[in-house]
């Protein structure tokens, strides 16, 4: 079965491991040709194992997922042809240079020579390591090795590219660097992006879609404009000129009567109030205040965060799920960038 305008189609896949653990808890979602798609979730929540499923690294207890137009189960050869991953660790070889690990790769895809030596002059030129392509790995930084690893998946120009935690571990600097080799991909390449990640301002920046999982499941999918607006509204915040306390509770009560308002919190000198439409919330807000005298400082407005629709969805905080200190490994035993390596 093909399908024309998606990349990836996935229906109620799931895994459970040797001992029971569902870490994929049937999962069904599309995503589109060209389209940045995001998995958004804590540590064990199973990104990784979906993306090793989609990339034939590890076998779906049930469930089926069509690729590129190949069907997992039926074609893993075409799958594999047509996708590029980037594992979760680091997996470029520390002994070799940049353009050598790039040559062993070439090998796992037969690219010829000539065409090969072309190729990885555009790559290294993309990725921002021409300088260093001779150098050994292990001299490389993290975010220098990240970018090789990067390098290594392109070389065999997939039309899916999929990436497990891309800026683990990395400084802001170098993830917004990362950010933007990503949206170059897409833009030149049209080529269709699956990332997993737990930073939400990764997800919010550069995803057009993001999939909230927790314990295998999707608890939320859409943009990540429409996420935070199904949370409700906007959050206003109005600060007002030294009132007194006495002041701050017959406003807290004022406000908290206005039936635009869903909820309001107040200290010795501001409020914050969820509402359902800011443009008439705020004038009602500014009557509350004229009505018992107190000046208005400042109004800002601001949407909910992801970090707040995160919440809500799965009752936990995603900065304080873990992972930022998780290590980075060394590579792979079996290195994952091999195309043939299947783990059950
Ligand atoms: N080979 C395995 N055998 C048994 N259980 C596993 C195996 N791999 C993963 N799991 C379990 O499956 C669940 C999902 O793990 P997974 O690695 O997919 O999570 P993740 O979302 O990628 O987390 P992280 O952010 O830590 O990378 C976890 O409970 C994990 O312990
Ligand atoms: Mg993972």
């Amino acid at each position: 079965m093909t399908f024309v305008n998606s990349s990836i189609e996935v229906d109620n896949l799931s895994k459970v491991f040797q001992g029971g653990i569902r870490a994929v808890d049937g999962i069904s979602f599309s995503v589109a040709r060209g389209e940045i798609f995001g998995f958004l979730g804590p540590n064990g929540a199973g990104k990784s194992t979906t993306i090793m499923m989609l990339t034939t690294l590890l076998r779906p207890t049930s469930g089926r997922a069509v690729v590129a137009g190949h069907e997992l189960r039926q074609e893993p050869d075409a799958v594999r042809r047509s996708l590029g991953y980037i594992p979760q660790e680091l997996s470029s070889d520390d002994y070799l240079s940049g353009a050598e690990n790039l040559y062993l790769q070439s090998g796992f895809y037969h690219i010829p020579k000539k065409e090969f030596r072309r190729r990885k002059e555009d790559l290294l030129e993309l990725v921002g390591l021409t300088e260093r392509a001779n150098d050994r790995v292990e001299t490389y930084s993290g975010g220098m090795r990240k970018r090789l690893d990067i390098a290594c998946a392109l070389l065999h120009r997939p039309q899916v590219l999929f990436l497990d935690e891309p800026t683990l571990g990395l400084d802001i600097q170098t993830r917004q660097q990362i950010w933007q080799y990503v949206r170059r991909l897409r833009e030149s390449e049209q080529m269709t992006l699956f990332l997993s990640t737990h930073y939400m301002e990764e997800a919010d920046s550069l995803c057009d879609r993001i999939a909230i999982i927790d314990n295998g499941r999707i608890k939320a999918l859409d943009t990540p404009d429409a996420l935070k607006k199904e949370l409700g509204g906007e959050v206003v915040t109005m600060q007002y000129d030294r009132p007194g306390p006495e002041q701050m509770m017959q406003l807290r009560e004022c406000l908290a009567a206005l039936p635009i308002v869903r909820q309001v919190s107040v200290n010795e000198d501001k409020c914050v109030a969820a509402v359902s439409n800011s443009g008439n919330a705020v004038p009602e807000m500014f009557g509350c205040a004229r009505n018992l005298n107190i000046a208005v400082r400042s109004v800002a407005l601001t949407m909910p965060s992801l970090d707040d629709v995160y919440l809500s969805h799965t009752g936990k905080n995603l900065r304080d799920s873990g992972g930022n200190g998780k290590k980075q490994a060394g590579p792979h035993p079996h290195s994952p960038h091999h195309p043939h390596t299947m783990r059950r």
